[in-house]
Parts: C-alpha cells; structure tokens; sequence
C-alpha cells in the first residue's frame, strides 16, 4: 500500500528524517511512535504528497508520489482520508455540510445521494444526532469523532490518524480506538496512526514503528515492541524518565 525507501528530508539545515525505510501492507494498522518533534506528522505529509522529500521514494500502490503533479495528487489524496490533529473542521460550516464538502467537489452525486452518504458515516461513529451542529456547539471528544467520520466520507483505502485521541478522557479515548478498529475492518481499509497514548498503540496496533533521531529505529509487531531490549523503545514505552530519551536536559527537570 506505502513504500517509502531511502527517505531524506531537512528543514533548513536541520534533518528531520535520514533514510527512512517503511512498508505498509494493505489492511494493516500500523502505529508510528516518536517523541514531540521526532517528525510524526512529517511522515504523514511527505505521504500525501503535501512535502517533497530531497531525496528517496515513496510509493501509493505502486505510484511514485514524490513525483506527482497537481492533478495526479488531487486524484491520489481522494483515495486516502486524513484525521487531523485538532479536527481541522470548518468552523462556519455545520457537521453535515463539514462532512458534505469533499463529495460536493469531488463527486457528481446528487444532494440526496451526498446526505444519506454523510449520515451513514455519522452513524459509524455514533454523532447521528449532530448533523445540524456547528462545530463550536460540539465537545473536543464530538469534534474527534466528526473529523473522523469527515476522514472516512470518500471510503478511502488509506487512513492516515495524527493523535486521534489526544486530549480526551480514557473513556473517549478508548471509544475512538475501537472506531479505528472498527473502521479498518468494516471497510477495508489500511491504516497509519500517529500517537503518543501507549494504551491506544498497543489496543490498535497490528504493528509498530519508532521514530527517534531521524530514523525508524525499531519496526515489529507489538508484541516484540513490549519486550523491547533497545533502551530508547523501553523507556519509551515505560515512560520512565531514567534512560537515553531525555539526555541533555537538566538534571533537575530529569
Ligand atoms: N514546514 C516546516 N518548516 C520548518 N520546520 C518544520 C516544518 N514542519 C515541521 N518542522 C520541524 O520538523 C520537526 C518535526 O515536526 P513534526 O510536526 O513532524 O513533529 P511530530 O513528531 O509530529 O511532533 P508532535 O508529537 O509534537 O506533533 C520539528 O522540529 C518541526 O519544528
Ligand atoms: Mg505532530
């Protein structure tokens, strides 16, 4: 489904990803790992094309992307749904109209069409009764949710999550993995969820990959992730603050 090889990418002089390898088989859910900064959100844009790398390749189902014009990218990202960090929901449009505007651009369905097509997304994540809301009226958890169902309106076979639990109580939090889960096995589709909560990663996980100085440094099924030697997973997955991942902060902070 995504094969990036070889990927090399700087801001300024700064290198945020050094030969990134990764591979992603159709219907699996891949969590990726990392630190604040580690380049998390980066790996999502380089896949849809959003960022150029300098260098290496990343295919979509064989399709080199990093070599796609407009056109051939615009016709690429129908193909896969975004869940953003913070909802990224148009703040003067209501639920429905939020969830309608891909399909009103994109599609030559009628409104009939285009409605039952939102509420059968807003059923799958159980905001039926939100359709007529503005995004303001709605809750951080409600607003997870619609972005979510938002991310799902074209059926895409790819699902790319940025922290789709961040912020919310455990319960909410847990709800949302299982849509996730849910998601990927009702239609289908392959995902890559980005997050920091180790209780979300290990529920959705099928398998894991850690970012951490540029590179992928550990790649597994989560299973092997648990019982990790490598001191930067361990910690990581410990969130002990004793080990490698806050060397060079002061001594009185660690
Ligand atoms: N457009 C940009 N221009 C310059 N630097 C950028 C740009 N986008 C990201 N960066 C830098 O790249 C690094 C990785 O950013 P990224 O947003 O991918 O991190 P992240 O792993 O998603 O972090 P977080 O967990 O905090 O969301 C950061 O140091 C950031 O400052
Ligand atoms: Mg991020």
């Amino acid at each position: 489904m995504i094969e990036l090889k070889e990927v090399h990418l700087s801001f300024d002089d700064k290198e945020i990803l050094s030969g990134v390898n990764l591979s992603i088989a159709p219907r699996e859910r891949l969590v990726v790992l990392g630190q604040s900064g580690s380049g998390k959100s980066t790996l999502l844009r380089l896949i849809l094309g959003i960022l150029k790398p300098d260098s290496g390749s990343i295919q979509f189902k064989g399709l080199e992307v990093t070599r796609m014009g407009r056109r051939r990218l615009n016709k690429m990202r129908q193909r896969i749904g975004m869940v953003y960090q913070y909802s990224a929901l148009i703040s003067s449009l209501n639920v429905r109209d939020n969830l309608a505007l891909p399909l009103e651009e994109l599609t030559t369905n009628t409104r009939a069409e285009i409605d039952a097509m939102v509420m059968q997304k807003l059923e799958l994540v159980g905001m039926a009764e939100a359709r007529d809301k503005m995004p303001s009226e709605l809750s951080g958890g409600m607003r997870k949710r619609i972005g979510l169902a938002r991310g799902i309106i074209m059926d895409p076979e790819l699902i790319l999550y940025d922290e789709p639990s961040a912020g919310l109580d455990p319960v909410t939090s847990t709800l949302i993995d299982q849509l996730i889960i849910s998601l990927s096995e009702k239609i289908g589709a392959t995902s890559i969820v980005v997050t920091h909560e180790m209780e979300s990663a290990f529920r959705i996980a099928t398998r894991m990959a850690m970012l951490y100085k540029s590179r992928i440094i550990a790649d597994d099924t989560p299973e092997n992730f648990k019982r990790s030697s490598d001191p930067v997973v361990a910690q990581f997955i410990s969130g002990d603050t004793k080990g490698p991942l806050l060397e060079g902060l002061p001594q009185e902070i660690t």
